[in-house]
């Protein structure tokens, strides 16, 4: 069973539609559908915004339906120099921004006292990833980068920098680095899929509201593509 999680509604209604002998568990709010998407054995859930929601999310997914891997679909703030409105992120890893525990003498980012704060994605799904993205949207660029989340929407230059600077973030978005901190608890291969929505700077909102759709359908394909692979 793969375990499919999206923050908002519109980056798993697609998902949802597609699914095949579809039933729906609730728990935590969150309404979790199991069935089969491309001939695979999947749940596609929502988890609501921000980390909380989707470690939580994550969590359901590793108790109740037994995932042997979780991959975060949705649209992110690009920040790498060269990436595009409509360009795909896979993670190389991903980590949280928005720890700090600096005054102790940690680097920022770093959560205390866990073995790693750099979550690594799954090999095989980058790899798989990336061949399959080449495939089914030809007209974009997808990069195998860092991603980076908080529970903030960036829309401001320096951050924007500040994230670029410290982290080498190719993207910022409000989860993926807790699904991968809850898939490293569990041992769960996990990767994390992000469609570039705005440039996470002063126009941000307004890039979000017009180009969200679009990046959206770049990333279902994608989803799509990696489940008829597998
Ligand atoms: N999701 C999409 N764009 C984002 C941004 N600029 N910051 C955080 N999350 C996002």
């Amino acid at each position: 069973m793969i375990g499919i999680i999206g923050a908002m509604e519109e980056e798993v209604s697609q998902l949802i539609e597609a699914m095949e002998n579809k039933e729906k568990v609730t728990c935590a709010g969150m309404d979790f559908y199991s069935g089969t998407l491309k001939g695979k054995d999947a749940v596609v859930v929502q988890s609501g915004i921000g980390k909380v929601n989707m470690a939580l999310c994550t969590q359901i997914l590793a108790d109740k339906f037994d995932v042997e891997a979780v991959i975060n679909t949705g649209v992110a703030g690009g920040l790498y120099k060269d990436i595009e409105i409509g360009d795909i992120v896979i993670s190389k890893d991903a980590v949280q921004h928005d720890v700090d525990a600096t005054v102790f003498g940690y680097k920022v980012g770093e959560i205390p006292r866990m073995d790693t704060s750099y979550f690594e994605a799954d090999k095989d799904l980058i790899e798989l990833a990336k061949k399959t993205c080449e495939e089914v949207n030809p007209d974009i660029n997808c990069y195998v980068g860092r991603v980076v989340s908080g529970d903030q929407f960036i829309s401001d230059n320096d951050k924007k920098h500040y994230l670029i600077n410290e982290f080498d973030g190719y993207c910022a978005e409000m989860e993926g680095a807790a699904m991968a901190q809850a898939a490293h608890l569990n041992q769960i291969p996990f990767i994390v899929l992000r469609a570039i929505s705005d440039k996470a700077d002063q126009e941000a909102a307004g890039s979000y509201e017009e180009f969200e759709k679009a990046a959206i359908k770049h990333i279902v394909r994608l989803v799509l593509g990696i489940l008829d692979r597998m």
